[in-house]
């Protein structure tokens, strides 16, 4: 199509996804004028390295190791920033918006840490900012949030966000593999943040999940306001307990509206088996989200990697071109233009089932001790599960609860870890199954 508009693109950061967005722009070119009647073109693309080969074939000329060349370029319209981090990120993006570019990122961690003082230039400089890719892979989910849900309430979102900790746990489960080694594997397949902790710390989906509940609540909210509990001391032990009980693993982000107030909790959480997103495996990741007027509606796809981030990134450049094209720029979502103030429903006030494990000595009046506690803290029991000793001097014994709460729980599971018959601290996990 040769009427199409031309845009501009710089791309800073020409690393996994960053070629995987150049091969895309490249492959699909003709395609998107076809589509949308703009063409985005590249410009400039800034890294450090130029040299290693990244499988994608870039004129040189493109290439430069200085970000400025790349910010200051009055032929580029749209600033893709893919370099991650914080620092030298966000010193991009603000001087990208402050010279009038759009920028397109999918830089979770700076947005859910700065997103209020970034989102605050976008709209000041009047410019687009998008960041699709930042959440849920190739899964438009921001757009469908932004756009598909506009006339709903979003009362609840649930959320397996994180690729590599789905990934670890599903091959753990299906495979009998250890977490060390599958963590290397999913770093390898270039799924794992550089940083693994981002992954494995539940770090990585509190990121996503911020962004989902601005989007979602048109509400700040603020990393310390969350419960994350990660996956790092992840027992498979805990795998097995769990199916016999009825149950599969995933780290979930559930994220409800209590109250007019913004409640998340990440949290290895255990599914029914049967449940849509316990049935979702490997790097993939999904959504479900509980609209007022929509009822439950579900996203499913890749959540990383190379291709589906790029996916996402690239219906960004296209949609800002667009805008640009139309003389439309500036229309930063409407649900992040003016964010509430946080308010923030206190998690000690909320409340979920449970899954305990405890290490208990194997004599008469252990459990009974046990039960006396979580009795005189309102806890209720819904299940339970006690194996033979096969060595060491505990023994497992798992607890499912009824709904309780969360101040009742820390308090009766510091009160069993002191007791003399407990052995080593108590495992506990969520148990979502109202869907
Ligand atoms: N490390 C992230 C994940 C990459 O595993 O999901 C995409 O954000």
């Amino acid at each position: 199509m040769n009427d199409s508009v031309e845009i501009g693109v710089g791309i800073l950061g020409f690393g996994t996804v960053g070629a995987g967005v150049v091969h895309t722009l490249l492959q699909k070119g003709d395609l998107i004028a076809q589509r949308s009647g703009v063409r985005p073109v590249l410009r400039r693309i800034a890294d450090l390295d130029i040299t290693s080969d990244r499988g994608v074939h870039v004129d040189p000329g493109l290439l430069t190791t200085r970000a400025d060349e790349v910010l200051d370029d009055p032929t580029v319209d749209i600033v893709v920033e893919l370099v991650g981090g914080l620092t030298a990120a966000k010193q991009f993006i603000l001087k990208a918006l402050n010279n009038g570019k759009a920028v397109v990122t999918a830089n979770k961690a700076l947005l859910a840490e700065d997103g209020h003082e970034i989102f605050a230039a976008a709209e000041a400089n009047g410019v687009d900012l998008y960041f699709e890719a930042s959440v849920a892979g190739g899964i438009p989910v921001i757009k469908a949030l932004r756009e598909g849900l506009v006339a709903n309430r979003i009362d609840r979102i649930y959320g397996i966000l994180n690729g590599t900790c789905n990934y670890i746990l599903t091959r753990m489960e299906q495979e009998d593999l250890p977490f060390d080694q599958v963590l290397r594997e999913a770093q390898l397949a270039g799924y794992a943040e550089a940083e693994p902790g981002l992954d494995i710390d539940g770090l990585d989906t509190a990121h996503k999940a911020v962004l989902l509940a601005s989007i979602a609540f048109g509400r700040e909210v603020r990393m310390e306001d969350l419960f994350i509990q990660g996956i790092r001391d992840f027992d498979p032990a805990d795998i097995g307990y769990a199916a016999e009980l009825g149950y599969r693993i995933k780290l979930l982000a559930v994220l409800k509206e209590v109250h007019g107030s913004a409640m998340i909790r990440v949290q290895p959480t255990l599914l029914p088996h049967g449940h849509m997103l316990a049935e979702v495996n490997g790097v993939f990741n999904a959504v479900m989200v509980i609209g007022d007027v929509a009822g439950p509606t579900l996203y499913y796809g890749a959540g990383a990697g190379r291709f589906p981030t790029a996916s996402a990134v690239v219906a960004d450049i296209v949609e800002v071109a667009r805008n640009l094209s139309l003389d439309a720029g500036g229309r930063l979502p409407a649900q992040i233009r003016h964010l509430d103030p946080p308010a923030v429903f206190p998690v000690q006030d909320s409340r979920a089932r449970h899954y305990l494990r405890l290490g208990l000595l194997d004599q008469p009046g252990a459990l009974a001790q046990v039960t006396g506690v979580l009795s005189k803290h309102h806890i209720n029991i819904s299940a339970m599960l006690q194996k033979d000793q096969i060595g060491g001097a505990y023994l497992p014994v798992v607890i499912l609860t009824h709904e309780a709460q969360e101040r009742d729980l820390v308090a009766a599971l510091g009160e069993i870890t002191a007791l003399e018959v407990s052995g080593p601290p108590p495992v506990r996990m969520m148990v979502e199954d109202r869907v």
